[in-house]
């Protein structure tokens, strides 16, 4: 009998945000959702707690600079604020210190915005919480999709989407000459030499980066010493030519959402195709879907769940965040447009993607209604409602036909959603040999335990970040002539 190959062990991440409605808008009001404890820095302890101890790899936090204000816009929150749709939202960074002093091994994904927050003070704030977390920290670049956020930012509106993503390339190379390059990682002396009276750091051994390029003008140096991992762990989520193109250079996990595994496979090999064209080894590159879970002990049971958490929640709210997404305000059709054959070729495409890949809903109308239905409880990532058996069979479908490495779970209630999948869907996980017992490095850092290899704490040498890396003993001579982006 043919020996069977040790089945790859699942990236799960719970996915979430500091607000009340993250993909559940409405659903605070139900008794069993804390999303109206967001600003409450205990729901996040409590929460970091109980996923630690059942080995969640992370806990992601998105993140937005603005309000979903296109439904029934322009500039208009009010289907938005009831709902608690992702408004209001506090930044989830200034609570990950608390969470690390509260646990050990898990991680926290933080999202920050290239187009928005200039990269010296970013590189700053994220060496700071790689310091206060013990190199617990990963970052998940995003270059931002709101009209709104524009506007706060002084912008009449938007910076086109592909000078985004260049805007966003150098602004990775100005981080990383920062992390990895500003301070040779022999710089601070040791405390024998300290007290030896040789000074806290070598100056020689601290460099600027004098980092100037068609967007940024930055001389350095970095404020914070070498944190663990220099460069946090990498995240991104881009799923346009120029998203792919940027995630293949930088990213070292990348969030994907889709319906079907057949549909999303393609990205996937185009992005490890990309990655090993920038000369990266291309199974490095973690590829995380999204996906909403609603367990029961019957499949019967697990829709009726579904059903009773759905109640709570609120189309209005669904529809104010489509717009946010996508840009278009939905309340300008008619009640009984049928979006498969509305005009707008953006919000028709991604319909009928919706029309062909989501269960049960071919023959549909997929009117106004629809849409919101369908986006009320996790949004836009896949949909599994089952017995933990049937899920289970679902993710490892997923990984077979997709070549996904895990998986981001949203809350259709918090902590609801994550206590369900820890009590029914983790033990059919590990029997299956899909999930592990135990972190590989227990209180190592982000990319040791996303890698499962103790050591791996900073960026590969096949990265794009490394090539600034200023190793102990170098002379200060590479950095300087390296090549301005
Ligand atoms: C799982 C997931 C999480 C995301 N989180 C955020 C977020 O917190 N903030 C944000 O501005 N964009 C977020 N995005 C959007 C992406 O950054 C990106 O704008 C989107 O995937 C479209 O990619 P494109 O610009 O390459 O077309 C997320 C996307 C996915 C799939």
């Amino acid at each position: 009998m043919a020996e069977q190959q040790p089945k790859k062990k699942l990236i799960l991440n719970a996915f979430s945000m500091q607000t009340p409605g993250h993909m559940n808008p409405g659903v605070y009001k139900s008794p069993k959702d804390k999303g109206s404890e967001y600003n409450n820095l205990d729901t996040w302890i409590d929460l970091a707690k109980k996923l630690e101890a059942a080995k969640f790899h992370a806990i992601f936090f998105a993140d937005v600079l603005g309000g979903y204000d296109v439904y029934k816009g322009p500039a208009n929150l009010h289907p938005t604020i009831p709902a608690g749709a992702q408004f209001p939202l506090i930044d989830p960074l200034y609570s990950i210190p608390a969470l690390a002093a509260a646990t050990k091994s898990i991680s926290f994904g933080v999202t920050a915005s290239t187009t928005y927050d200039p990269p010296y003070g970013h590189a700053r704030r994220f060496s700071t919480v790689d310091h206060l977390t013990k190199g617990r920290v990963g970052w998940n670049i995003v270059t931002s999709y709101l009209e709104s956020a524009a506007r706060n930012f002084g912008l009449d509106t938007q910076i086109e989407h592909d000078e985004r993503y260049r805007i966003a390339d150098e602004y990775l190379h100005v981080v990383y000459k920062l992390w990895e390059g500003s301070w040779r990682d022999d710089a601070v002396r040791s405390r024998e030499d300290q007290l030896a009276g040789l000074g806290y750091a070598d100056p020689n051994l601290v460099r600027q980066i004098n980092h100037v390029g068609k967007y940024f003008k930055v001389p350095g140096p970095h404020t914070a010493e070498p944190s663990p991992q220099r460069t946090p762990f990498v995240l991104q989520a881009g799923t346009s030519t120029a998203g792919k193109k940027f995630a293949a250079q930088h990213a070292e996990a990348i969030f994907l959402n889709g319906h079907s595994p057949e549909l999303v496979r393609p990205s996937v090999d185009s992005i490890r195709q990309q990655a090993t064209e920038a000369g990266r080894d291309p199974q490095s590159i973690k590829i995380i879907a999204g996906a909403n879970i609603t367990l029961g002990e019957t499949d019967e049971a697990a829709q009726a769940r579904f059903a009773e958490i759905q109640q709570y929640a609120d189309p209005e709210g669904a529809l104010a965040l489509f717009g946010g997404w996508t840009g278009y305000d939905l309340s300008k059709y008619a009640d009984d447009q049928d979006f498969r054959f509305v005009e707008a070729p953006a919000v028709r495409g991604m319909v009928n993607h919706w029309a062909a890949t989501v269960p049960g809903k071919n023959d549909v109308k997929w009117d106004k209604r629809t849409i919101a239905e369908y986006l009320l409880l996790g949004g836009n990532g896949t949909h599994l409602v089952g017995s933990p058996k049937s899920v289970a069979d679902e993710l490892e479908r997923w990984v077979e036909i997709a070549d996904v490495d895990g998986f981001n779970l949203s809350a259709a209630t918090l902590p609801g959603t994550f206590d369900d999948i820890i009590e029914f869907l983790l033990p059919e996980l590990r029997r299956r040999g899909l999930f592990w017992d135990d972190y590989a490095v227990p209180g190592g850092t982000m990319r040791e335990n996303y890698y499962a290899t103790k050591g791996r704490t900073r960026l590969p040498d096949d990265h794009t970040g490394a090539q600034y890396k200023w190793k102990a003993g170098e002379e200060n001579q590479k950095f300087l002539a390296a090549e301005q982006k």
